[in-house]
């Protein structure tokens, strides 16, 4: 794959969905410290993402854009992030504003470029509002345009930059996107800390998910687990611990970009165990990037499938009824034929050695999951 970056998934945070739009210097820096602090950084956790709320509202003499007094010292700020060994990401739009109403980068996109890579960023996500508004019925070009702009001109700069598009999904963006230069691309509006919205995102993925590889990945949207809610309505996560299980074993399936938007400062011990199962992350880091596959529904139980490298295949066993339900699941319909044995992911233990069919011993809770991964038994 060459000098390709995003060969796996990113792993970090963002500040979307904890602070919205007040985001700040000492936000995103205890942001970094709570990933290194944590224990975090050790799981594979890099990226410190400062989203919307950033931009000074005009641009300096040269057209530069310029961070408003939250952010004293972009510079600074990002090589403090650095010396805990973590990267950097920061938001844009090509429109001339910002869906927060900031300043966007249309028609400054290499001069933006430039000011990110000297400022020490690593990773931005480029939205698509008010760019919509010059064009309110896009054709396919129309949508492409605006992140093949930007692509070149991070392609310009001598830093690598990953590339995350945020536009919802229009236009199928999953065929496309990994073309017109994105490590990663939204294939959804926002999502929120409810079972309807992220269970309604996550198990529609399967249209998109044949189109992710090595350094192009499909983007459900940020993590909603931890203290989250836009700053002055900071809440536990609405969603159940077995929801919270669904989330995170699902987008590991799914190889998606894993955004904590939580106050990581504020993590409980649950949260954390949520966020530092390796057995569960190496899902979604697995280095081939295959696509998943929905494999089964029957009724609530939905059977969802990913091939990892080592020839093992990642299982997740989904209940989206209200009620707790025995699955039963044909081993053959996987693609699975003879003894397999199988070991429970966030558990870490073997389960046992099943042919023909795998009946797990337990029911599957109500929302929740049974994420397994499945070798051949040896003869
Ligand atoms: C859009 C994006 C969000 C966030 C906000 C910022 O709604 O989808 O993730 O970046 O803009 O204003």
């Amino acid at each position: 794959v060459g000098d390709q970056i995003a060969l796996t998934p990113a792993l970090g945070w963002n500040s979307w969905n904890c602070w919205g739009l007040s985001v700040n210097d000492a936000k995103v820096r205890a942001a970094a410290d709570a990933m290194n602090r944590s224990g975090l950084i050790n799981h594979g956790w890099t990226y410190i993402n400062m989203d919307d709320g950033w931009e000074r509202d005009t641009r300096n003499p040269q057209g530069e854009v310029v961070p408003n007094n939250k952010f004293p010292d972009m510079a600074k700020m990002t090589a403090y992030v650095h010396s805990l060994g973590l990267r950097v990401g920061i938001y844009s739009s090509p429109g001339p504003k910002t869906c927060g109403g900031f300043l966007g980068s249309y028609q400054h996109e290499v001069q933006d470029a430039n000011t990110y890579a000297n400022w020490g960023i690593d990773y931005l996500k480029y939205d698509w509002c008010s760019y919509g508004d010059l064009f309110p019925k896009p054709s396919l070009d129309d949508m492409k345009k605006p992140y093949q702009v930007m692509a070149a001109a991070l392609a310009g700069v001598n830093r690598d930059i990953l590339f995350s598009f945020c536009q919802y999904g229009m236009g199928n963006v999953w065929e496309w996107g990994g073309a017109t230069g994105g490590n990663s691309w939204r294939t959804t509006g926002d999502i929120n800390d409810s079972w309807s919205s992220m269970s309604g995102i996550g198990f529609r993925q399967d249209v998109c998910a044949p189109f992710t590889k090595p350094g192009n990945w499909n983007d459900p949207d940020m993590l909603v687990v931890g203290k989250v809610g836009w700053g002055p309505s900071l809440h536990n996560t609405h969603l159940t611990p077995d929801e919270q299980y669904t989330h995170i074993s699902l987008w590991c399936l799914l190889s998606a970009p894993l955004l904590i938007g939580c106050d990581m400062s504020q993590m409980d011990d649950f949260t954390l165990n949520l966020l530092s199962n390796d057995e569960v992350l190496a899902i979604d880091q697995d280095a081939d990037g295959k696509p998943a596959r929905k494999a089964i529904v029957d009724g609530d139980i939905q059977v969802w499938t990913k091939p990892l490298s080592d020839g093992t295949l990642a299982v997740g066993i989904f209940n989206l009824g209200s009620k707790a339900t025995q699955a039963t699941v044909s081993l053959s319909d996987l693609g699975l034929y003879g003894a397999q044995v199988v070991r429970d992911c966030w558990r870490q233990r073997d389960l046992g050695t099943f042919t023909g069919v795998y009946t797990p011993a337990q029911m599957i809770p109500s929302h929740g999951v049974l994420l397994v991964r499945v070798r051949h038994a040896k003869d």
